[in-house]
């Protein structure tokens, strides 16, 4: 398949809007037709930062039927699942370095009826997961370091990108692959060639003045059209 044909998913980081006017920007971003939200959640414990939580995602849930991809940068997430499953994540992401036992966590997600996600680090090469393949739907590969926004994309985790893919294929499976930290414009058809299914941009986005004509131009760059 083509670039061309491909679906581009682009998954806007909430980290980076701004707060007091959520509501109308994911009415702007619904309206071109975007469909999911990402929503980073630290606890300043797994890394250097803390964000917002249960409360937060339940309150957005109310009025936004978009695809909540939850992204759990906490310590020990399995002591959270059920909350931010009540709260209405769509999909939970927890770190592989952040559990003892993250097979469990996948398992526990994917039994409440939404889908599992693992997520590694720069530092943590891609083939300590591939045993946990079988349980999870999405694998998100961490381009930046996890904690803060705005950071410069690393290249060589579309290495991890390749090789992950290779194994999904060898394995018969149909897991997702999504990347975050630092997409933009300028990379984003690497990451699809690569094998990227949903792409993540935080600033990229809600740092722009038109967080509509910016989220347009990240899709169209990663159709590999002219931007
Ligand atoms: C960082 C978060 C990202 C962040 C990305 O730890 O996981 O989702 O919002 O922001 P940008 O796109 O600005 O790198
Ligand atoms: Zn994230």
């Amino acid at each position: 398949m083509s670039r061309g044909d491909k679906k581009i998913i682009l998954a806007p980081s909430l980290l980076s809007c701004d707060f007091y006017d959520v509501g109308k920007q994911l009415e702007l971003l619904k309206s071109i037709g975007l469909e999911y939200l990402h929503l980073d959640v630290m606890d300043g414990v797994f890394v250097p930062n803390i964000t917002f939580g249960q409360p937060v995602i339940k309150s957005l849930r109310k009025k936004c039927d978009m695809i909540f991809d939850v992204h759990l940068m906490i310590t020990k997430p399995e002591r959270y699942i059920d909350d931010f499953f009540k709260a209405g994540a769509d999909i939970i992401t927890v770190h592989y370095e952040a559990t003892d036992n993250c097979r469990a966590v996948l398992e526990n997600i994917r039994c409440k009826g939404i889908k599992s996600a693992v997520s590694i680090k720069p530092a943590t090469p891609v083939s300590e997961i591939f045993g946990l393949l079988d349980c999870c739907d999405m694998v998100l590969i961490m381009s930046v370091e996890p904690g803060f926004g705005g950071q410069k994309f690393m290249p060589d985790m579309l290495d991890k990108v390749r090789l992950l893919k290779k194994q999904i294929a060898e394995m018969k499976l149909d897991t997702v692959i999504e990347i975050d930290g630092g997409i933009d414009m300028t990379n984003a058809a690497a990451c699809i060639n690569a094998g990227v299914d949903i792409l993540v941009a935080g600033s990229s986005v809600f740092g722009k003045p038109d967080i509509t004509a910016a989220a347009e131009g990240i899709i169209r760059a990663a159709k590999g059209k002219s931007i």
